[in-house]
This record gives structure tokens, sequence and C-alpha cells, in this order.
């Protein structure tokens, strides 16, 4: 009878995974798309597409994320920075 919390505990860490990139969306849009669009005007999308962007990789986007969302105090902490920067990267970036 052990099998039945290790098909719990394995659901649960699929439902986490899968709910990732999602997150980050959701974070992204409630802490960092007003000031970027009130910079570029409209979509403050299109600051991570423009051709004289400031982020060249992977680390410097991870960096980048870390730096504005300790600017805005989002108080957020290490898994919150990833997901922001994973969906970024997914979206956007393509490192
Ligand atoms: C109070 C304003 C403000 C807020 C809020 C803000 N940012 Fe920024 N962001 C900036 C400024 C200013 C730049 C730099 C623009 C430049 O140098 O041209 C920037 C640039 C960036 C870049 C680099 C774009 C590029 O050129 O490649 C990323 C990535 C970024 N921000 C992520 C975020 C994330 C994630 C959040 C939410 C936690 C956020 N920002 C919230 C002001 C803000």
């Amino acid at each position: 009878m052990k099998l039945l919390p290790s098909l719990l505990l394995l659901s649960l860490a699929f439902t986490t995974l899968s709910s990732y990139a999602e997150d980050g969306q959701a974070l992204h849009q409630s802490e960092c798309t007003e000031c970027h669009g009130r910079m570029t005007g409209g979509d403050g999308h299109v600051i991570y597409s423009r051709d004289e962007r400031i982020v060249k990789n992977i680390s410097e986007l991870k960096a980048r994320v870390t730096h504005c969302a300790n600017g805005a105090n989002t108080g957020w902490g290490e898994s919150q920075i990833s997901a922001v920067t994973d969906y970024l990267n997914q979206q956007f970036y393509h490192y």
C-alpha cells in the first residue's frame, strides 16, 4: 500500500509543472506590464523584442528580471523570478 501516496505525489508534481509557465505569465501581467507600457506607449511587450534590447542571453535575462522585480518592490523569491524568466524566454527571447 505504498503505491497510493507516491501516485498522489506524482500527480501533484505534474500539476505544479504544468502551471509553471502560466504562473509566470500571470505574475508578469500583474507586476511588469504597466510600467513598460508607460515607457513604450501601448503594449509594453515591444521592450522585449526591439532591435536594441539590452538582454543578450539567459543569465542577463534572469539578472534583469531580478533587477526590475526588486525595483518594483514585488517581494518575489527565486521561484517567481524563475517562472517569469521562463515565461519571457519562451514568449520573446528564445535563448
Ligand atoms: C517602474 C518601472 C518598471 C517596472 C515596474 C518594471 N520594469 Fe522592466 N524595465 C524598466 C526599465 C526602465 C528598463 C530598461 C529600458 C532601457 O534601458 O531601455 C526595463 C527593462 C526590462 C527588461 C529588458 C528589456 C530588454 O531590453 O531586453 C526586462 C527583461 C524587464 N525589464 C523585465 C521586467 C519584469 C520581469 C518586471 C516585473 C517584475 C519589470 N521589468 C518591471 C522599468 C520597469
